[in-house]
């Protein structure tokens, strides 16, 4: 970990932040310090993406792993083409689709770029934020801004700036305060390296938009989720394409138990489950949707949303986790939804968050 310290908070509007503290962001940014930031789809941990000591900040204080690459967030285009040594046709009209937005594309990295942010790795990863407070601190910056989700490795990631004090409050220089965000889970990394791009993470933009869009595109074998098994930082035995799927991610402090099939079914294999581990006396935490939620009679029951609005459970279901540790539950029993539309990002960081705990019903 760094060295000690706490982090200024700056409370921002998220549409009309105050230039007065953002050029004060962007000012740390550029002498090389750690910024906090909002964006559409979770909390970033932000440093100068053309500082390698700067980025090697953020794997300090995230104790991240030096092998996982990250993401540089850029407000223009033109930061695409200092950062991509070439931008094909498809990426193009990848970012005319849906920048600024939650997809990040995977390019060939220019020379220009500290190999550092990319883990030594001939690829760089870049997206274009949609959020007022992230755009205009990048711009403000005059940089482009590396970025992991603002939290500590293996934990869930960071929907409010509450989150990202509570993780690294202590180890960052300061943290824009605008406001949760509105997705609520990371953004979908697309690799464009073969001529049919390669969904290595779902995320906030679904496969089926991109589909839509662009035409063919396959899904990593890890991205429904499969890839985490054992703990956290351990290695999963297939080489993932997109080096961060190997570790246990998005992962609350108490094991978390996934159960999927269809509704009724799911429903009392939940309450079967709930009932032995609290006859074993132990404390448990129940992740449920807003439609079954009435059939639990035991354990803390937190309520992620309607099943037939994943955009609802996207948003609330880091929170919850959070919320399961600060209840101290010893178990988490979490319901699964179809893995369709945004709700193929919730089963891939429940999956992941369960490791091999899951039981198909
Ligand atoms: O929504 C998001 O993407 C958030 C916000 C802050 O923008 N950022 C985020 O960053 O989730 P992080 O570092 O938590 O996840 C980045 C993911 C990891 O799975 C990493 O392995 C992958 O992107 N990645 C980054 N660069 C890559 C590259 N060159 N090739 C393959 N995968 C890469
Ligand atoms: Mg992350």
């Amino acid at each position: 970990m760094g060295t000690k310290k706490e982090a200024v908070v700056w409370r921002v509007d998220p549409f009309q932040p105050d230039p007065g503290l953002i050029a004060r962001a962007a000012a740390i940014l550029r002498s090389g310090g750690l910024v906090a930031f909002p964006t559409e789809t979770v909390y970033g941990l932000g440093a100068s993406a053309l500082d390698p000591q700067a980025v090697a900040g953020i794997f300090r204080v995230k104790g991240r792993p030096a092998d996982n690459p990250l993401i540089v967030h850029v407000a223009h285009r033109r930061m695409v083409y200092r950062l991509a040594s070439t931008v094909s046709a498809l990426a193009e009209k990848l970012m005319d689709v849906f920048w600024p937005g939650p997809l990040t594309i995977i390019l060939p990295r220019g020379k220009d770029v500290p190999p550092e942010v990319s883990a030594g790795l001939d690829t760089i990863a870049i997206r274009m934020p949609a959020h007022q407070v992230a755009l205009d601190l990048i711009r403000a910056a005059r940089l482009p801004v590396a970025a992991p989700s603002a939290y500590l490795s293996g934990r869930p990631s960071p929907t409010t700036a509450a989150h990202v004090f509570e993780d690294l409050g202590e180890y960052i220089d300061a943290i824009l305060d605008g406001g949760p965000a509105d997705i609520g889970v990371e953004s979908t990394v697309l690799d464009l390296a073969s001529p049919v791009p390669v969904v290595l993470r779902p995320g906030g933009v679904t496969v089926e938009e991109l589909r839509a869009a662009v035409g063919e595109v396959r899904l990593d074998p890890s991205a429904a989720g499969a890839a985490a098994e054992g703990g956290e930082g351990e290695q999963a035995h297939q080489k993932p394409r997109s080096p961060g799927l190997k570790y246990r991610h998005y992962a609350p402090r108490a094991p978390l138990i996934l159960v999927e099939g269809d509704p009724p079914q799911v429903v009392a294999k939940v309450r079967e489950l709930a009932a032995d581990r609290i006859a074993g006396g132990q404390k448990v935490g129940i992740l449920a949707c807003a439609e079954s939620a009435g059939f639990y009679e035991q354990g803390k029951v937190l309520v992620a949303g309607s099943r037939r609005r994943p955009e609802q459970m996207a948003a609330r279901l880091y929170g919850a986790l959070r919320h399961f540790d600060e209840l101290g539950v010893d178990v988490i029993i979490a319901e699964g939804i179809a893995p369709v539309g945004l709700g193929l990002a919730i089963m891939n960081r429940l999956r992941r968050a369960a490791g091999g705990r899951i039981h198909r019903v």
